[in-house]
């Protein structure tokens, strides 16, 4: 199937999405120089932008993943599900939370309170796109690729039902697509 018949408009090409994990991976090599960064992806949405941000973090870091749940389609459902845990201990680690989208916040505010209840020394986030007008709890993102509007997309790692994450780009999704 081509990316024609899917995809209605692209808002983030591989040329931006490139561009800005190099601006991102470059702001936090600073910031974290002298700290103990433990990068903490959110699966299995941040896969890609794990992948591309990790590679331009040039101070020392350890990677790990969880996976929590709170969406079914394309609406959310308040409760957050840890379904697979870190595998290390995050106690004196500066974490930085790799997150594919901010939407309502009920995701990132209960992983972020979790993990610093555990003894990390800091707990920050970095999402890859923001939509603001969504917010449902008062969290912001500590490094933000792109502010979107209140819009679905789907591609580089975002699903709509677990289909079109291996898009290399992130596009809005046609709606005759939402019934596929
Ligand atoms: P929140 O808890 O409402 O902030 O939801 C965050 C999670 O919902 C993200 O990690 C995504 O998995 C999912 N999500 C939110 N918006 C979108 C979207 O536009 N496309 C695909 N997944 C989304
Ligand atoms: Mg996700």
């Amino acid at each position: 199937m081509s990316y024609e018949s899917l995809i209605e408009r692209v808002l983030l090409s591989e040329t931006e999405i490139s561009e800005l994990c190099g601006r991102l991976g470059a702001q936090i090599s600073e910031d974290y120089r002298d700290k103990k960064l433990l990068l903490v992806g959110i699966l299995k949405g941040s896969v890609m932008f794990m992948a591309d941000l990790m590679k331009n973090i040039t101070c020392d870091c350890q990677i790990d993943f969880m996976t929590a749940s709170s969406y079914c389609g394309t609406k959310t459902t308040g409760a957050v599900k840890i379904k697979k845990d870190l595998d290390l201990d995050p106690k004196g680690f500066d974490i930085l939370i790799v997150e594919d989208i901010l939407e309502s916040g009920t995701t990132l505010s209960s992983i972020k309170e979790l993990l610093a209840g555990r003894g990390a020394s800091s707990v920050k986030i970095c999402t890859l796109l923001d939509k603001p007008d969504c917010r449902k709890t008062a969290i912001e993102a500590d490094y933000i690729g792109k502010q979107i509007p209140k819009e679905f997309v789907v591609g580089y790692g975002l699903d709509y039902d677990e289909k079109y994450r291996n898009l290399p780009f992130i596009g809005v999704l046609k709606p005759e697509c939402y019934s596929r």
